[in-house]
């Protein structure tokens, strides 16, 4: 039953949800559940009527107030082209927490969060709507009688990113005496790593990079964090954590969905800036990097970025033998019979876009030299799943040879990130009976069956910490540097397009081709 808290007009009304059967109170896994608490803050979405913010930020939002875990001082802003009245905004904002919400809502909690909700209509170089912007703050703060933390969200196209960071410091709103201000830049941050290089010096002359954070929503999944619990809090795993037990790792983010609407942004990125300069290193950071003295943002930023300067800048001549991409063509996916890629509403019919890429990248340093790290994603394959594989050196004499244990196989230990979101560890076990028997089994950890809660979206967890200047789960300007620094090469050595571009059937593995990057011996996980 939802109960709304008593409070001043502005605070957000608050409620929990009781589970019908056990509740999270009487779960004792899920003591670490409870929110930290976050200071008074202003919250400005740039891009306010944008597909970002009405699927996720707005219902992050929602779900932030509905646990709690808002400030008691809460003010959303949003930004955006079009004219219109604060009412309508809100109504729009509403709608999208109704469609959007992982929960459906309640009514207190959603009229506490958007009685209060105010529109700035206008266009995002024009100094008018910073004026505007700077009269609503100051509302806000008059009413609250002090400063308050102000995080300006920009949900924007990316070409707007330098220009509303020059305009908030033209127009005095990105520094404020006596509370904190932050700017938080959506992907992608820049298209190349010059464009990544200039957009950093440009945010940088105006904010302070303890202001900036850089979104990667990969950073906000609770699986993700989990494999440096998984890494860090469990002694049984890191002493076998290198190139003496490891034989290689493979990472997968497959999707069976296609490009949506979303044409004009996905025609120009293609999978490997979309997903792998971002996303999927990040992934591959978590897997490899030296446990940090402390859990602290620079710490852990410090020991991503060794590993991605750790990884060799592949050269032309290397690429074509550690790099695939591949487009996928009409087939059956996610349950419906769906068009190729060039047949997208949208997408020129001669486009080379790559909706498929995969890498087989080494990390060169005395951890990990020698065992390949494979990398694929596409959209429009057989299923979605985003799992990390860790494969272990096959055990060095197999003496149940001769009792016909065909099914030996080395010992695999597999995140899932999603769906089923767990841990699972390949053992050889005997197959009962007289005979020596051994057979492939699974021992899983399933995260929705230990913890009994639903794991925050993403999102709830990047906007929590970026009210409350925790960096530790955004991206550095080194690192995002350092990220382009292997994907630029392989980025512009396919722009100049050598060679066929190979094609996959939609809803099937991915290209055969992609095979060619492995070693001898060697395979891709069944999607
Ligand atoms: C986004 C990409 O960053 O991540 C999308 O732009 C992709 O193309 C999405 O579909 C995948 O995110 P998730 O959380 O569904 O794995």
């Amino acid at each position: 039953m939802a109960k709304p808290l008593a409070g001043a007009p502005e605070q957000v009304s608050v409620t929990r949800e009781q589970p019908a059967a056990l509740s999270e109170a009487e779960n004792p896994l899920t003591a670490g559940l409870e929110r930290l608490p976050v200071p008074a803050t202003t919250l400005v979405i740039f891009g306010a009527t944008g597909d970002l913010a009405r699927r996720k930020l707005l219902p992050a939002l929602y779900n932030l107030a509905h646990d709690g875990a808002l400030p008691q001082r809460f003010h959303l802003v949003g930004v955006a082209r079009r004219e219109k009245a604060h009412e309508d905004y809100r109504a729009e904002c509403e709608q999208a927490i109704r469609q959007f919400s992982r929960r459906p809502p309640d009514a207190t909690v959603l009229q506490g969060l958007l009685e209060q909700v105010k529109y700035v209509p206008g266009v995002f170089d024009d100094e008018g709507v910073y004026a505007a912007l700077g009269e609503v703050l100051d509302e806000f703060q008059e009413r609250a009688g002090e400063p308050l933390n102000r995080v300006f969200y920009l949900s924007t196209a990316p070409s707007f990113f330098p220009v509303i960071v020059e305009q908030l410091g033209h127009s005095e709103l990105a520094h404020l005496k006596d509370a904190d201000v932050r700017v938080v830049i959506e992907k992608p941050f820049g298209t190349t790593l010059a464009e990544a290089e200039e957009l950093n010096r440009r945010v940088l002359a105006i904010f302070d990079e303890s202001q900036v954070f850089r979104i990667d929503h990969y950073l906000g999944k609770e699986t993700v964090q989990n494999m440096m619990a998984f890494r860090f809090a469990n002694g049984m795993f890191e002493p076998l954590w290198n190139r003496n037990y490891i034989d290689s790792v493979q990472i997968t983010a497959a999707e069976d969905i296609g490009i949506g609407s979303r044409a004009a942004y996905y025609d120009a990125a293609g999978a490997l800036r979309d997903l792998i300069q971002n996303h999927m290193l990040q992934l591959l950071c978590h897997v490899a990097m030296e446990p940090p003295g402390s859990f602290t943002a620079e710490e852990v930023r410090n020991e991503k970025v060794k590993i991605l300067h750790a990884i060799p800048q592949p050269t032309a001549a290397e690429i074509a033998n550690m790099a695939v991409r591949a487009q996928y063509t009409a087939g059956h996916a996610g349950g419906e019979d769906v068009p190729g890629y060039v047949s997208e509403p949208g997408v020129p019919e001669d486009s080379t876009t790559e909706t498929y890429a995969a890498l087989r990248l080494e990390v060169d340093n005395w951890r990990w030299a020698g065992v390949p790290f494979y990398i694929r994603t596409g959209k429009r394959l057989a299923r979605k799943i985003t799992e990390i594989a860790v494969t272990l050196k096959p055990v060095p004499h197999l003496a149940f040879s001769h009792a016909g244990s065909l099914g030996v196989q080395p010992n695999q230990l597999v995140l899932t990130l999603q769906p089923n979101e767990g841990v699972s560890l390949r053992l050889g076990a005997k197959i009962p009976g007289t005979r020596m028997i051994i057979r492939p089994v699974n021992m899983q950890f399933l995260y929705g069956t230990s913890f009994l809660s639903q794991s925050p979206e993403a999102y709830e967890r990047l906007i929590t910490d970026a009210m409350r200047g925790d960096a530790t789960l955004f991206t550095r300007n080194d690192e995002v540097e350092a990220q382009w620094r292997i994907c630029d090469p392989i980025v512009q050595y396919w722009a100049r397009a050598p060679g066929p571009l190979p094609h996959y059937q939609a809803g099937s593995q991915g290209p055969a081709e992609a095979g060619e990057l492995l070693r001898q011996g060697d395979g891709w996980r069944a999607i």
